[in-house]
């Protein structure tokens, strides 16, 4: 059996960051939900599936899904660094090809709102996440670790998908702090443009994420909640390490 750590938060909270981070230092599995959503929504862009409100498309994403091949791990050797990103960090890949940045693009952000919020999407997503959880883990496991143990990262994953996960965390942080740790991350990556190749800038992120923000919340279907027995932390005023260290700290006690 595997220890489960969820890791639940806002667009932009530091999920995938801590979660990577921490996937290393403790040789665990990293599993992020989200990607899956922006796999999903690079998928219907590519076969011209975005309007899901008719059964014929839905019907056909959900084969599409199904058919293929998503897995998370280190791109060659492990851990990756991405050479612009100065932590190790999980590369994303759909039937073998590296999808890690072009599911990053602003323009799959904008669109994963039209694939979340579908109750048959969602589904064949969580069958995927409970598919990944029992995979093999792909980055080095560390020797000295005696728990086989996977992080799951996502905004319901210590609500609905894995309720009964061993330890759960939300992590937090206000709007503005988000949006500029998006900003500046794809800046880093040279990601902060939109798809006639346009410049964005920090107003446009920050209005991106209070707009997630609002569908996360109010979405029927598995909206973003605070499990009850989440360890909340804002992470506001601090640091990627600082946070890493909180978390830490906490499984290990
Ligand atoms: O890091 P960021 O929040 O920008 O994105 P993400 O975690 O990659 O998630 C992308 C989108 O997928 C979000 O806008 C969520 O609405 C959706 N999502 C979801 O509905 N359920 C999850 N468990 C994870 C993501």
């Amino acid at each position: 059996r595997k220890f489960i750590v969820a890791i639940d938060g806002p667009a932009a909270s530091g999920k995938s960051a801590v979660s990577e981070t921490l996937a290393v230092r403790l040789g665990f599995l990293h599993v992020n939900s989200g990607a899956i959503y922006r796999c999903a929504t690079l998928l219907a862009i590519r076969n011209d599936l975005l309007d899901l409100q008719f059964k014929k498309n839905l019907d056909r994403m959900r084969e599409i899904l199904k058919e293929t091949k998503i897995t998370m791990g280190p791109l060659g050797t492990s851990p990756i660094k991405n050479e612009n990103v100065n932590r190790p960090s999980t590369a994303i890949f759909l039937n073998g090809e590296n999808v890690t940045d072009q599911i990053s693009k602003i323009e799959i952000t904008k669109n994963v709102r039209f694939l979340a919020k579908i109750p048959e999407i969602r589904a064949a997503s969580i069958e995927k996440q409970r598919e990944l959880v029992q995979s093999k883990n792909l980055f080095e496991t560390r020797a000295d670790s005696k728990v086989d143990g996977v992080i799951v990262e996502g905004r319901d994953i210590g609500t609905a998908v894995f309720p009964n996960a061993d330890i759960k965390f939300f992590i937090e942080a206000e709007a503005k702090a988000r949006a500029k740790r998006r900003f500046d991350e794809l800046v880093a990556r040279g990601l902060n443009v939109d798809i006639n190749g346009d410049p964005v800038d920090y107003e446009q992120i920050l209005e991106d994420i209070l707009q997630r923000d609002q569908e996360d919340l109010t979405r029927t279907h598995s909206p973003l909640r605070k499990a009850k027995d989440a360890i909340v932390i804002d992470t506001s005023n601090l640091s990627l390490d600082q946070v890493v260290g909180k978390v830490e700290s906490s499984i290990l006690k």
